[in-house]
């Protein structure tokens, strides 16, 4: 392939057309003048491998890699980041010219670049932190909490088992707190963090006593459909520094689009209207 053909890169999964990725990257490739596509790939499981590797023979210099691929594609990789082992799972991959690849995880690092651009003052280390839910975002999240200096992380999920993994996995400054009580876990929390599906359009609300929290707490939720979650909306009225969850999608998407098209793109409002926008 000529150098100076367009750099190609895409997004990995299936279903794929939810994906908000397509928006974000077109918008900065078109904002940086920057000749590329970004496509969103969908694959059936039983496609993954080959459609992989047509997209390394097709040049792409990349791709995200979104549900329900983030834990598979570690297997397929070449090398793992230290964060991506650590999290097992991957959103972010880049080939090397032979075909092979990397893949890394950039969900906890865009976390805390969202809370940080929002709360410039905020750090992991302000004092306890409520962790809602013990999936993929979960670990991601936790991760990151205790890179920023968390000395005390509370985990409650519904089914307590998966959060006792989590405790298992990040150790003493993880502690399980049972989904019955998750209210009492509130008491004295610097940071409180939604990473369950709750409170997104179509699923339930997370129910939650808000109030049990100090209002000094900062509250972020993960879910952006809506991007005013029942959650930031009881926390706001209460009086709470609140943080939506559309950052995260945006900031996580930086370190592939600086490694796939050599420009560091911004987390500015216009990326941000034109993804609520779409
Ligand atoms: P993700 O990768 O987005 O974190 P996941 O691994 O499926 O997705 O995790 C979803 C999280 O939302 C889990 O913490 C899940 O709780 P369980 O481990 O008990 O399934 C949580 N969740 C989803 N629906 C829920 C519900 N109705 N009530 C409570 N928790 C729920």
């Amino acid at each position: 392939m000529s150098t100076d053909a367009p750099r190609l890169a895409g997004v990995i999964g299936w279903p794929i057309s939810h994906s908000k990725s397509p928006i974000l990257h077109n918008f900065w490739l078109k904002k940086y003048k920057i000749t590329g596509h970004y496509i969103p790939i969908g694959l059936a499981a039983e496609e993954l491998e080959k459609g992989i590797e047509a997209l390394a023979d097709l040049g792409f210099k990349g791709a995200n890699v979104t549900v329900p691929y983030k834990e598979k594609i570690l297997s397929m990789a070449s090398n793992i980041t230290d964060r991506a082992a650590l999290i097992g799972a991957a959103n972010t991959i880049m080939f090397k010219p032979d075909g092979s690849f990397r893949a890394d995880n950039t969900d906890g690092y865009g976390f805390l670049k969202n809370i940080k651009q929002f709360a410039p003052d905020w750090q992991g280390s302000n004092g306890p932190v409520v962790v809602i839910g013990a999936g993929g975002a979960s670990r991601a999240v936790v991760s990151a909490l205790l890179d920023d200096g968390a000395s005390e992380v509370r985990i409650s999920n519904r089914t307590r088992h998966r959060a006792e993994i989590l405790k298992d996995q990040f150790g003493a400054k993880v502690n399980v707190v049972d989904w019955s009580k998750l209210n009492q876990a509130l008491d004295g929390a610097a940071t409180i963090v939604n990473t369950t599906s709750l409170g997104m359009t179509g699923q339930p609300e997370l129910k939650i006593r808000i109030d049990a929290a100090p209002k000094t707490a900062l509250v972020t939720d993960i879910v952006y459909n809506p991007i005013k979650t029942e959650l930031l909306r009881a926390a706001e009225d209460y009086g709470m520094r609140v943080v939506d969850g559309v950052g995260m999608l945006l900031h996580q998407a930086v370190p592939g689009f600086e490694n796939w098209f050599d420009h560091r793109p911004e987390v500015e409002s216009d990326v941000r209207n034109a993804v609520l926008s779409a």
